[in-house]
């Protein structure tokens, strides 16, 4: 239910708003919250979490979805001092992201005392009416420039998690594959190395088993269709499926299999400015190499079913 009510909550918080407009003495009321809605800057500021909501109950039955009673495992494998700010990258892209960064369920705050986590979306979310609130109370902001800034300005402890691959990303989960879009994305270690921020690289193993996806192989009608939609509306739209509410056959729910967060150990970066190309460069080398460690020492654990190795695609 928790997993059902939340993968439907952008669809549900729009008719929620709409039910709303079709009783006139609200209008009022209305008019104003759309008003505040486009000039507010919350998004970029990270400024209006809630912590309750990221303890609400409702988040353990989220994360219990999947077989295993502590789902999200959660591997400490370092600690991570809070006397300095965190870029995380998180790998593929998905819903691990969402449990691990955004609420309680894997006890975030308690395994990094004094480490604020601020996860980093699509700005559009920002604009739907409810939504962007909820969104923001878990700690979920826009992933501008100027948001990655405010927040990692706050100096030790602040920390973002930006879903490096994105959308594109997305595209390319299948079951028993990894393929990540990573080699091109500089943007995340610029902004570390502005701040002096460590990186921190997370892979999530199971990420990819959780949905079925329609071929969409380079050069097939419904890539070119979905780069082209990706390119007008900043995401996607996967032609995933899972299995169904009550049945395991077919539907829009996740299939209930294994999800393990490991995060990686920090990177330090040297605070610059300006970093050069080869400062950049330089760093990535060394966050690839870590997060292909993560993957070469659990994969036999977590990734037993693999198809395929590692692959950093683009
Ligand atoms: C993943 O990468 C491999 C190797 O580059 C490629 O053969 C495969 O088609 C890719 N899978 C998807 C779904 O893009």
């Amino acid at each position: 239910m928790a997993v059902a009510i939340w993968s439907s909550g952008l669809v549900i918080m729009c008719c929620l708003f709409l039910f709303l407009c079709s009783y006139p003495p609200l209008w009022p009321f209305l008019f104003i919250y759309w008003i505040w809605i486009q000039v507010d800057t919350a998004p970029e500021t990270g400024r209006r979490i809630f912590p309750s909501v990221r303890r609400s109950k409702f988040w353990r039955y989220f994360a219990e979805y999947y077989p295993v009673s502590r789902v999200f495992l959660f591997l400490q494998e370092t600690d991570l001092p809070p006397d300095r700010p965190y870029v995380f990258g998180y790998h593929p892209h998905g819903v691990g992201a969402l449990v691990t960064f955004a609420t309680e369920a894997t006890g975030f705050s308690s395994l990094f005392p004094g480490i604020t986590p601020h996860l980093l979306t699509l700005t559009n979310n920002f604009k739907v009416p409810f939504y962007r609130d909820i969104l923001m109370a878990l700690g979920i902001y826009s992933v501008s420039k100027a948001s990655c800034s405010n927040i990692l300005k706050a100096g030790p402890g602040s920390s973002i998690t930006i879903v490096v691959g994105g959308a594109a990303e997305s595209l390319s989960a299948r079951p028993g594959t990894v393929n990540l879009t990573l080699r091109k994305r500089f943007g995340f270690i610029k902004v570390a190395i502005q701040h002096g921020a460590d990186l921190v690289p997370v892979f999530s193993f199971g990420e990819n088993d959780i949905y079925e996806q329609m071929p969409n192989e380079k050069g097939t009608t419904i890539h070119t269709l979905q780069k082209h939609f990706q390119s007008i509306f900043g995401f996607t739209l996967p032609l995933f499926h899972g299995r169904g509410v009550l049945n395991y056959n077919l539907g829009l729910m996740p299939y209930r299999r294994r999800i393990v967060v490991v995060i990686g150990r920090p990177i330090p970066v040297k605070q610059h400015d300006k970093p050069t190309t080869e400062e950049v460069r330089e760093v990535q080398e060394k966050y690839i190499t870590e997060l292909t460690r993560i993957w070469d020492t659990y994969k036999d654990e977590f990734a037993k079913a693999r198809l395929r190795e590692l692959q950093i695609v683009e």
